[in-house]
Formats: C-alpha cells, structure tokens, sequence
C-alpha cells in the first residue's frame, strides 16, 4: 500500500495556529511576523552525515531547537517569572553526543514502540516475534537502534515555526513485521506552545506506539535536581509493575500511594517511600483521565492538562496535553553525571520525563488499549506541551 504523506502541517494545527496568532494579536504580547526558522549545522554523525539544527522562534523569543537526528527536541528556551530565559530540556551540544552511549534518548522521538515489551517478545496472526532485549530481559524503546537513534527527513515550514520529519521504517526493522512509514511535526505557537503531532502507517500489522522523551528541569538543564519540582498527574490509577518494569496486568488506583499526583505535590516529598524497585525511583505509568479524544490539538487541549510540572524558584511551569492513554513519568533515575550541553553534568534524578504513550507492554495485554496498527489505517497523536510562568 503506498504511504499516505502529508507536505503541511494536518489542517488542525493551522487552525490551532491561527487562534494563538489572533489571541497574541489581540493582547499585544507578541509580533506573529517574527516567527521563523533559523537553519544551523549540528555536526555529522559516524558515517558522515551531516544534521542540521532547526531553530523555531516565536514573537516572544521563546525558542525550540530540533534535529533530525531522533526527530529530536535539543533545547527549549523559555522565560521564568523575571523573564530570564533558560534551556528546559537536557541534550547535546552537537549530534555526536546524540549518536554516543551517553544519550539516554534526550528529547528524541521513540519508536517503533516505546517503553518495554516482555522478554522482547510478542504474538500476532500466529507468529511469534523476538525483538532486542536492549533492557535485559525487556526490550526498550524500540530496540538497539530505534527511531530515537535514525536520521529523519527533515521539511521545516519557516512561516508557521513548524519542521515536520519523516521515517520509513522498513519490514523487519529491529525484528517488528511490516514496513512503517511515520512522521512526527513539531510546532511552536505564539503562546509559547511546542504541538507534537504524530502519524504512522504500515502494511501489515504491526504494533506503534510513539513517544517524545524529553528531559525537563524547568530551572535549566544542568541544575542538580528536580525533587523540589512539583508535580500535579491527573490520573485516578496506574499500571503496577514487577521488578523488571513490565506490568502485571492490573490498573490500581493510586490513593494512599506514593504515586497520588492528584494534588500538586513534590516530587522529591514521597520519591523515598515507593516500594524498592529497580526502578529507583518513580517510574510508573499513569492511566490517565478522559484519553481516546479525537479532534487534533484543539480537542486534546480543551480536555485540560494530564500533568502539569512547575519550579517554584523560576516560576515556569510545564503543562502537558494528549490523546493519549497512557503517561509514563520517570524521576530520572538512571541519569549518572554524564556530561550534556555546555559540558553540563546531568546527575540523577537532576531532570524528569513525562512520556505520553500507550501503555507499557500492552501488545502482550489484552486487557490493556492496544497499540495495534492496521494496514488501511492511521496511527495519530497529538501531544501539547505549554509553557507558562506562575
Ligand atoms: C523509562 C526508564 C528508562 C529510560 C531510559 C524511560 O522512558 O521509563 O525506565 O530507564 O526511559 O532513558
């Protein structure tokens, strides 16, 4: 079947657009003529390829730089309460470092399915297929070298702040059946909104599910903590999990667990007394509130946040939007003092994600929403992510 492909941005993002061109215009908080693209070198990866840093700008300043390389978010500039600005997410200065062992998928776009699946190992049409156990014994994020560690098609859209960038995926790749052609379109919006919209085909059956891993410490990247974040996830339950991260199958509320983010809420005044895990910390996925909306951006943000994350010494504060059913957050527990941009170290738990996705190994979970994608049909998502200042 041949790819459906799409040159502009889907006609619910422009409309979107337009409504926060006219809102900037009317309250004179920003000039929509300023919008652009800046297009820089990010350096080449191992065999030569030369990446290109994409840099969207809004009339307020606020910036979002991405690359191709994992369709990946590098930096986000965005102003605190004094209006000193600071990057928000941690990454790399160019995309050597994107390409090396210390990139724990900063900012990029995972695929072909985030999160773990069980033992890498699922069943579909009577065929059993073995993936990476690249999280041993799971298989995480997509595998060795998933959609986060490929180049993507970059067509940036200079008048609207938007790149869109393109994957093909081909039958086989890192063992998962069907050839899966995937777009991802980021858009900067006069208010200081980054829109992610996803789409995917495939040819045959094959399980997608995609996810944007950035890493936010909304004091800037580098700043040692985020324990003293708050955090508010307006999820009643979450998936429990054993030691290895894959659910049990169940979905339990949250009440009178550490997990409860009902009310904003620390994130370093519980993080002690989860139950030991390998996880280290929070890492958990919520089962989040009225999901499954359709309607582009507009919908998705009229539903109101899944999470919302503030800095109470910056003031910015992070409120999340998606469609999606599932919201894994993660304490960043694994991060070690690797060094990021401007030599930065990125110590643990100095950064969190919040990682809009189906659920975790739901293609082994019948009771879980499935993440099957079928020929003939077409996978979307739509993820906002606003920032503000309190
Ligand atoms: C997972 C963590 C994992 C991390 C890798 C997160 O999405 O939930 O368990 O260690 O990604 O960077």
């Amino acid at each position: 079947m041949e790819p459906m492909t799409r040159t502009v941005p889907h006609l619910s993002i422009l409309l979107l657009l337009l409504m926060a061109l006219v809102a900037c215009n009317a309250t004179g908080t920003g000039d929509p003529a300023a919008s652009k693209i800046d297009v820089r070198p990010f350096g080449a990866t191992a065999d030569g390829t030369a990446a290109n840093l994409f840099v969207l700008r809004n009339g307020r300043g606020t910036e979002a730089h991405l690359t191709e390389f994992g369709a990946t978010l590098v930096s986000m500039n965005v102003a605190d309460r004094g209006g000193e600005r600071a990057d928000v997410v941690l990454g790399f200065d160019d995309v050597s470092g994107y390409e090396s062992d210390a990139n724990q998928y900063f900012g990029s776009t995972v695929g072909r399915v985030a999160n773990r699946v069980a033992g890498g190992r699922f069943t579909l049409e009577g065929r059993t297929y073995q993936l990476a156990t690249n999280n041993d014994p799971n298989h995480l994020h997509g595998g060795d070298r998933g959609y986060s560690h490929r180049m993507w098609r970059a067509e940036p859209h200079p008048s609207l702040a938007s790149v869109t960038f393109r994957l093909t995926s081909e039958d086989g790749d890192e063992g998962y059946p069907g050839r899966v052609d995937a777009t991802v379109t980021y858009t900067l919006t006069e208010a200081d909104e980054l829109i992610i919209e996803y789409s995917a085909t495939a040819d045959q059956p094959t399980p997608v599910n995609l996810t944007h891993h950035s890493y936010f410490n909304l004091a800037g990247a580098g700043s040692a903590s985020v324990l003293g974040h708050e955090l508010q996830v307006n999820a009643d339950r979450y998936t429990p999990a054993d030691e290895t991260l894959i659910p049990t199958g169940a979905i339990e509320s949250v009440a009178g667990t550490p997990l409860d983010f009902r009310a904003p809420e620390l994130i370093g005044a519980r993080i002690g007394e989860l139950d030991d895990t390998s996880a280290l910390g929070y890492d958990h996925n919520y089962a989040v509130r009225s999901r499954a909306l359709k309607g582009g951006p507009g919908a998705v943000m009229a539903a109101g946040p899944v999470a919302v994350l503030s800095d109470p010494s910056s003031g910015r504060t992070l409120e999340l939007f998606t469609d999606q059913p599932g919201l894994q957050f993660y304490s960043g527990n694994f991060l070690k003092g690797a060094k990021g941009k401007g030599g930065a170290p990125y110590a643990h738990r100095s950064a969190c994600c919040l990682e809009t996705q189906g659920y975790p190994d739901a293609i082994n979970e019948p009771g879980f929403p499935s993440v099957l994608l079928m020929p003939g049909e077409e996978y979307r998502q739509f993820t906002v992510h606003r920032f503000l200042v309190d």
